[in-house]
Formats: structure tokens, sequence, C-alpha cells
């Protein structure tokens, strides 16, 4: 009766810690802490002289001792107990990788099917251990041991239905460890994949801008070219007409008279007098074009419009951008400019409103070319101003582009703001146009864009920019 009672006391106290345990690992609010407390308690009921945790490495050939509690004099061994080959304990890993708990009642018992294990355990004095498999969705993956060296066969076999809910507790501590782990990798992931989307978009970004700055100069470079030819040409000419002017002057300087001129002699002079004039005019307006292109240039290109908000004329910034691109209107059968003055300078960041109708206009103008691949001069684009109020009484100013281009399917209508949408070829188009667009017109002046599309037949893409936004 009494050692009825006794066992009774005992398996109660089990239950009491196992509970205990159980309850700190559902908290777990600090891991490291709940299972040493765990091996702890276990460890000093069992009189156990040491309980450790071993964990196995992820190529499944090592394993770490990881945790482990010592009773007082028993020395440390967790730091010697790195990097072990897990098939070092054959028999061991055979008797818990279904799950079971090994009771080693007696290692002096074991059979010399457990022959390694008897020896390791005999070099360090132990005489029993109790092992709990550590699983990890249904695969060993570990083991909570408890040796003892000064007793055998300490475990009853009715302590280890109690035991076995402790290495279950065991085993999904380090399962949710383990997911942990994994969702802060996976965490660590995606940021770092989000750090390089942005620096992706960003790069993309100063692409874009770098495209814009290309065809600038690339059209700036073919329109200055025009006059320059020009300028040049007539100052061949200009140098010439000096030289047989200076001739003469020379002559009269040198003997203080005047030349008898010959009639040929006279009709050159008469022709170069009469063609001075038309010399120097040519230069000049030569000089003028250049001027025009270097300032539509200045104004189109200057920075601190990018960032200064302030009066900002849009017919001039529509005729601006014609001559940055002038280069590729050439090719067009129509070019119509419906500008319906006065129209109103509306406050804006002048830069970014520049850089809107730089890419509706090239959109169009590739939409155009993609249509009429062989016949440019089919081509017809048309833009048009007008004041209004929008429906919400503010006064407004709408740009409107239309093209006879390819026109959109539903589906490019549909992701056409998109950043990084594109149809064109790759090299050719960034699919960053209209994002950058919606932001500058939506985010930046609180306007609206307006876009009508028929496949084959072409589109039109209405800006409304509030005149004060
Ligand atoms: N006027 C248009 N007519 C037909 N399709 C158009 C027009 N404008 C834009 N698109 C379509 O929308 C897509 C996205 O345009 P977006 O300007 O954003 O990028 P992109 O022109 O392809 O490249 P980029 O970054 O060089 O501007 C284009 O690839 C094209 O298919
Ligand atoms: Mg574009």
């Amino acid at each position: 009766m009494d050692c009825l009672e006794e066992r009774f006391q005992h398996r109660l106290a089990l239950e009491r810690i196992v509970s205990g345990i159980a309850r700190n690992f559902v908290m777990l609010e600090n891991p490291t802490d709940s299972i040493n407390h765990a091996l702890e308690e276990i460890g000093k009921y069992s009189r156990a002289s040491r309980a450790y945790i071993f964990e196995f490495q992820e190529d499944g050939i090592f394993m770490n001792n990881t945790y482990e509690w010592c009773r007082e004099g028993v020395a440390s061994e967790m730091e010697r107990l790195q990097n072990q080959k897990i098939n070092s304990f054959p028999w061991w890993m055979a008797q818990i990788k279904e799950g079971d708990i090994l009771n080693i009642k007696d290692v002096s018992k074991l059979g010399d099917e457990a022959q390694a294990e008897r020896e390791i355990l005999e070099l360090q004095s132990v005489k029993s251990a109790l092992i709990m498999p550590l699983m990890q969705r249904g695969i060993l993956n570990g083991f909570v041991g408890f040796d003892n060296v000064d007793a055998t066969g300490n475990w009853h076999d009715e302590d280890m239905t109690v035991l076995s809910i402790a290495a279950e507790f065991f085993s999904s501590v380090f399962n949710r460890l383990s997911a942990e782990k994994e969702i802060h990798n996976a965490k660590k992931e995606l940021e770092v994949s989000l750090e390089s989307l942005k620096h992706l978009q960003a790069q993309l970004i100063q692409q874009e801008q770098l495209v814009a700055i290309g065809q600038l100069a690339a059209g700036v470079a073919h329109e200055i070219n025009n006059p320059l030819g020009f300028v040049m040409s007539n100052q061949k000419t200009l140098q010439n007409y000096a030289n047989i002017l200076k001739g003469y002057a020379e002559y009269c300087l040198e003997r203080n008279e005047k030349p008898a001129l010959s009639d040929s002699d006279r009709k050159e002079l008469t022709y170069i007098v009469e063609d001075l004039d038309d010399v120097f005019s040519d230069i000049n307006e030569g000089l003028v074009r250049v001027k025009k292109i270097i300032k539509s240039m200045r104004i189109f290109s200057r920075i601190d419009r990018m960032t200064d908000y302030e009066p900002y004329d849009v017919k001039e910034g529509i005729e601006n951008t014609l001559v940055i691109i002038k280069s590729r209107l050439s090719g067009l059968g129509a070019l119509k400019l419906n500008i319906d003055t006065p129209i109103p300078m509306i406050q804006a960041y002048g830069g970014k409103i520049n850089q809107v109708l730089l890419n509706l206009i090239v959109n169009a103008l590739d939409a155009i070319k993609e249509a009429h691949p062989n016949s440019p001069g089919e081509g017809c684009l048309e833009i048009s101003t007008r004041t209004k109020r929008d429906k919400n009484e503010r006064k407004i100013v709408e740009i409107q582009i239309v093209d006879n281009g390819i026109g959109m399917t539903d589906e490019v209508k549909n992701k056409l703001f998109m950043p990084f949408y594109t149809t064109k070829k790759i090299g050719k188009g960034t699919g960053l146009g209209m994002s950058i667009v919606y932001d500058i017109v939506k985010n930046s002046h609180a306007g609206e864009i307006i876009v009508e599309s028929t496949e084959g037949v072409g589109t039109s893409i209405t800006v409304q920019l509030p005149v004060n936004s």
C-alpha cells in the first residue's frame, strides 16, 4: 500500500512538473530560459546528473549539444559535444526515430547491438538514461536526454505517459522556434528584395530621365546642326567678300587714289555690295534659330523647375517640348496645334509638366510609328488646349494629345499606369513613362488623366491641370 501511495505521489509530482513546463512553454517569452528551466525541473526530479538537448544540423550528419543542465558538482560537457556525428549512436537513433521515448534502465545491460552507446555512456560513468525524441514534421530532429551517474532505473514504466507529453512539449517548442526562425528569415529576405526593388526602381527612374535627356540631346544636336551649317557657309562667303574688299581698300590706301575699275570688277563689286545684306541677314537668322533652340533647352531642362512650384505657361511648355523632339516630328503627315489662347498661367512644377508632355508626345509618336511603319506621312498628331471648369468647379487647363497610332487593347488600357508595364521591345521602353505621368499629374498637381483609345484607330490622352492646385 505504501508503495502504491508512494508511486501515486511520484506520478502526481511529475504531472505537476510537466504541466508547469507546459505553461512556461505556452508563454515562451524567453525560450532559452523556458527550456533550461524544463531541463532543470525534470533533471532534479529524476535525480539526473546531467540533462541536455541535442539538435541535428541542417546537413543531417552532425548534431550539437545546444542546452544543458548539470547537477551541482557535475562538470559541463556542452562545449565538448559540438559537431558530433549523428550515426555514432545508431541503435539509440533507431529506438527514438519513430517518436518513442528510450528508457535505458541499466547501461551495463545494454546488448551487443548497442555496444557503441554502451561504451560512450560507460566512459562518462552513466548508469541509466532517459532519451526523449525531438520530432519535426514527423522526422527526428534531435533529442532531450537525462543521464544518471548514481543509480540505475530511476523511471517507472507508468511515468512514460507523462514524460511523452513532456517530450511533445519539447518538440513543439523547437518546432515553434524553427518556424519563427523561418518567418524571420523570410521577412529578412523580403526586406532585401524590397530594398533591391526600390533600388531597381530608382535606377529605372534615373534611366528614364537619362532617356529623356538622351532624346533631348539628340533633338538639340539635330536642330542646331542645320542653322549652324547655314551660318558657316555664309561665313565663308563673307570671308571671300571681305578679301576682295580688302584688296580694293589696300590699293586705295597705298596709292591714295581710287582704282580704275574694269567692267568685270565693277560688276563684282556691285554684286558683293548687294549680296552683303543678304549674307548678314542669313547669318543672323541662323544665329537667332540657334539661340531659340538653346533657350528652349534651357527652359526645358532647368532643374530648379523640378522642385519650384511657380507660374507655368502651358503654351510655352508645349512649344519648347516640340522644339526638343522636332527631329522626330519631321516624318509626320500632319501636326496640328490648337492652342486656345489666351491660356492662363498655371501653378505647377514646370520641369515635371515638361516631362509629362514629353512622355505623352513620345508615346503618341511611337504608336504612330508602329501603326504606319512604311508610310509615316499618314501619321497625325494633334495637340489642343482649352480652359474650362471641372466637375468640382475648379478652373482647369486641359491638354489633349490625339494620335492615329495603334491604339490600345483593353489589357494595355488596364495596365497603362503600372510601373514597368511596356509593350515595347527590350531596351526600347522602360514602362515607367505613364507611371511617372500619373504620379506627376495626380499626386503632384491634383489633376486628372482621361484616356480614350480604340485598338487600330488611335488614342486620345487628356491631362487636366488645375490653374491653382
Ligand atoms: N499613345 C499610345 N498609343 C498606344 N499605346 C500606348 C500609348 N501610350 C502608351 N501606350 C502603351 O502603354 C505602354 C506603357 O507606356 P509607358 O509610357 O508607361 O511605357 P513605354 O512607353 O513602353 O516605355 P517608356 O518608359 O520608355 O516610356 C506602352 O508600352 C504602350 O503599349
Ligand atoms: Mg513611354
